[in-house]
């Protein structure tokens, strides 16, 4: 019997909450095998059912995902449902089965985006693309049939990781302009980035304070992707002539909440952890990457 079991454990959010444990955990990987974790295809539901008997954990934290994000999900709806709705239902079955949590990842894409103010957890949804929509029925499922269950709202999640085959936008713009590549950045898109260390930091607050619903964990600044990426450029020391204005809406966004802020006052109150600004998470990441290329961990 474990205590955690990190699904999707070499992903961006899935390795920083293995970090906070600092090793006592069980962890998956998929097609980057990484020498402590165990393979485990998550649309495979007898290998994924023999993994949870096994290790029975107390708690199972989803962090796996399907590349390629929004627009693959438009593209390949059936293998989108594979991953972001049958086999959420499957593992948190499992976890029904044998008492354990199950942490579920999920988005502000369940949103559209129109409301005026911060949304809060209980809010009305509305999701425009197939990826929101899978994330919002797989919530409902769980919701509905699932004993003990964490679903946590979040976006822009932001940190280094340098093994991914993923990158999140600050990485992408590091890469870019690092190789003096122009980078265009959005004005129309907003959102609150989360530096990927306070997301996991309050995951594990919420499950140590043995709370269940619906948080949404995000940043408290709400800035567009330009003015992220400026202030990036100005913290990582990137030239800032490579970064460009993106003001014309892509047609890949049109199916995009462009304006999207989540409430996050509820984990505030009911936890003790505070969000980085973009200044001080983009510290902390820089901060990383530096620890990361003299070799520490
Ligand atoms: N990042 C964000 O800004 C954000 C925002 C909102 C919600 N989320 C949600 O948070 C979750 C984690 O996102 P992330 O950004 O941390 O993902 P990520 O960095 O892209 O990592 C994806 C993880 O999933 C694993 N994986 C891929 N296919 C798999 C399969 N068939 N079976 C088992 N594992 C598989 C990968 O393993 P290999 O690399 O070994 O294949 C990797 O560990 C996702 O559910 C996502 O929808 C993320």
């Amino acid at each position: 019997m474990v205590n955690n079991l990190i699904i999707g454990a070499n992903g961006l959010i899935g390795r920083a909450i293995g970090n906070e444990f600092k090793g006592d955990f069980i962890g998956t990987c998929y097609n980057r095998s990484e020498n402590r974790l165990v393979r485990m295809d998550i649309t495979n539901h007898a290998e994924v059912k023999k993994i949870i008997n096994k290790n029975q954990p107390k708690i199972c934290y989803f962090c796996a995902n399907l590349s390629g994000g929004v627009n693959r999900c438009e593209k390949e709806p059936e293998l989108a449902k594979k991953y972001h709705y049958d086999s959420v239902i499957n593992i948190a079955e499992l976890c029904n089965r044998t008492n354990a949590k199950i942490v579920f990842l999920s988005s502000d894409y369940v949103f559209d985006g129109k409301k005026e103010y911060p949304y809060k957890e209980n809010d009305k949804k509305n999701p425009l693309n197939i990826y929101g929509k899978l994330k919002s029925e797989a919530e409902e499922w769980i919701v509905k049939n699932i004993k003990k269950y964490l679903i946590i709202r979040t976006t822009n999640v932001y940190g280094w990781d340098p093994k991914t085959v993923t990158p999140n936008f600050i990485m992408n713009l590091y890469k870019q302009i690092k190789i003096r590549k122009k980078f265009k950045a959005q004005t129309y898109l907003f959102g609150n980035p989360i530096y990927v260390r306070d997301l996991a930091k309050a995951i594990i607050e919420l499950c140590k304070t043995d709370r269940n619903g619906i948080y949404h964990i995000v940043g408290d600044h709400f800035i567009n992707r330009y003015e992220w990426a400026d202030s990036a450029c100005r913290v990582l020391g990137l030239d800032r002539k490579y970064l460009e204005k993106d003001n014309k809406i892509l047609a890949d966004h049109e199916i995009r909440p462009q304006q999207i802020s989540l409430d996050n006052a509820k984990i505030k109150n009911e936890c003790s952890i505070s969000f980085s600004s973009i200044e001080s998470g983009l510290t902390k990441m820089k901060n990383e990457m530096n620890r990361l290329k003299n070799g520490k961990s």
